[in-house]
């Protein structure tokens, strides 16, 4: 009889044997941005995460850098009246991320500030490239996700990621940051961006929902497989230093893909807001203990093969990894 079970005696034995480790420096943080001061309002489809003005960004901050994270995730959150087809606001000077990354990079030089670049948050529409005769037009999009890309750049973003998912927007914004004199900030893409349900929360906290339609035209379709290692090898080839897989824990098998393909490339996942409110929601229904769940759902997207986690428990798994050891 082969012996197994001395692997498993007790806890010593349990993490000497154990291959997968999460770290904090593996996490990234995200952030939801709006105007104002003062401002710390409660997201009710997001558990504990929060608008924050920018001045209770810098105090938030604080404590995720004492926690160990360096890295931060930033999406910009502005007033539905200041929407247009065009979405000026994401790459007008001075706008609320290029205000945020400014304070933060004033305040904390050593972190890592990661900027979400998509026109859904600022569009009237809602979706993530510009409407021309009621079709989501990928040409005509891409000037203004590198103008959206290059103001973030020059606030002194660390890495601009693009999420809008159309063809080309990695080599129309690496161009466009070269032609500008920008050739220092990183982009992490999010190469495999599935059409995923477990968006829903997000759409909220961002303000994103589309107003018509759905994103399944620009957005991968969660049946296929091939195509993620196609679209993370263009990203690739187009110049992103980063690539990503999103969502994580249901797509488990593409991250392992991606690994294994692409095995020179750093890798990050997002743990979406569905996926994360999902383990909150059974974990408050009493089903199971949501801090263990949620140290097997991170595990597991570290063991599949993702080198960095997105995640909304960046904090939480933080203070639970420093009250380890
Ligand atoms: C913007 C964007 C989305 C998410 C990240 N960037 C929403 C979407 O594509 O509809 C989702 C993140 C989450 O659910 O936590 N395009």
């Amino acid at each position: 009889m082969k012996r197994f079970r001395k692997y498993r005696t007790d806890q010593r034995t349990r993490d000497e044997y154990s291959e997968v480790l999460l770290k904090t420096d593996d996490l990234i943080y995200p952030y939801f941005i709006v105007e104002g001061k003062f401002v710390k309002q409660v997201i009710s489809s997001l558990k504990d995460v929060y608008h924050l003005s920018i001045d209770m960004l810098l105090k938030d901050i604080e404590e995720v850098n004492n926690l160990g994270i360096n890295k931060i995730l930033i999406f910009g959150v502005i007033d539905k009246s200041l929407k247009d087809e065009t979405a000026k606001m994401a790459y007008a000077p001075d706008n609320l991320v290029s205000r945020a990354v400014k304070a933060i990079k004033n305040k904390f030089p050593e972190l890592i500030i990661i900027t979400d670049v998509c026109l859904c948050g600022y569009t009237d529409h809602g979706h993530c490239g510009l409407v021309i005769d009621h079709e989501i037009d990928n040409d005509k999009t891409l000037p203004f996700l590198s103008r959206m890309a290059y103001t973030h750049a020059k606030a002194g973003a660390d890495f601009v990621a693009p999420s809008a998912m159309m063809d080309g927007q990695v080599k129309a914004i690496r161009t466009y940051l070269y032609q500008n004199g920008i050739t220092n900030t990183g982009i992490l893409s999010y190469s495999a961006k599935y059409a995923s349900n477990f968006y829903g929360p997000f759409r909220e906290a961002a303000q994103s929902a589309p107003a018509f339609g759905d994103r399944r035209t620009y957005q991968m379709d969660f049946r296929t497989i091939r195509q993620s290692l196609e679209e993370i090898k263009t990203d690739i080839e187009e110049g992103a230093d980063w690539v990503m897989v999103k969502p994580a824990h249901t797509y488990l098998d593409i991250i392992q893909r991606a690994r294994q393909e692409f095995p020179d490339t750093q890798l990050v996942a997002y743990q979406v807001s569905g996926e994360y409110m999902m383990i909150e929601a059974a974990a408050d229904s009493g089903y199971f203990d949501g801090d263990k769940a949620m140290m097997e759902a991170l595990t597991a997207i570290k063991r599949a093969g993702a080198d960095k986690v997105i995640t909304y428990y960046a904090k939480k798994l933080a203070r639970m990894l420093i009250n380890k050891t």
